[in-house]
């Protein structure tokens, strides 16, 4: 799992949904702004843990309709010529799954607008020949209230429950 996250010690869903997966068998969380707090990537150390992993888990909270900025920086690092595309596609065939919790109700988040989200990773996933699994995202993160709090951890508890799933799925 490839968690950006800048400010995880008052996240209520990406650290459910990151901790939940990292007590699994054969996880590996590499929680990006912990690693490299001044965005100085360690290209070799990435593209190696991209080269174990059977499945690529992008897990993000949405900020402005985008992915946070660590993790654009990484993939421009990390998805090189000869590495991740090229004569040779090294990472071919390994799936992916865009994993991201939105702040907003769902009903600001039709398919469409969910559709133009994922379009970036879509594009990069078939570009460098990867197998895009799907999206799995979750509405109403945010802790405005002690109920919207309280409502938080049930969604993300079950984003996470589906994420688990989907990784597990055979393919
Ligand atoms: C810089 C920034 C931009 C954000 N942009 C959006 C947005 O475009 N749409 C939205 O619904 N929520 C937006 N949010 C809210 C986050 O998506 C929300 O806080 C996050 O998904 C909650 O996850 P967490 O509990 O793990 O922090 C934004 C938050 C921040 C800090």
């Amino acid at each position: 799992m490839i968690l950006a996250h800048p400010a995880i010690e008052k996240s209520i869903g990406n650290k459910i949904i990151s901790n939940n997966f990292d007590a699994g068998a054969n996880t590996e969380l590499r929680h990006l702004d912990l690693l490299y707090p001044d965005f100085n990537i360690d290209i070799k150390a990435e593209q190696e843990a991209l080269l174990n992993a059977e499945t690529i888990v992008f897990q993000f909270p949405l900020f402005w309709y985008n992915m946070p900025a660590i993790l654009k920086h990484w993939i421009d690092k990390v998805f090189e010529y000869g590495f991740a595309f090229g004569a040779e596609s090294i990472l071919n065939n390994k799936k992916v799954i865009v994993s991201f919790t939105i702040g907003s109700p769902v009903s600001m988040y039709p398919n469409e607008i969910i559709q133009k989200i994922v379009f970036p990773l879509q594009g990069l996933t078939n570009y460098c020949k990867l197998q895009y699994v799907g999206e799995i995202f979750c509405n109403d993160i945010n802790g405005y209230s002690e109920e919207a709090k309280q409502n938080a951890i049930k969604v993300a508890n079950t984003h996470s429950q589906k994420l688990l799933d989907l990784i597990s799925s055979p393919s």
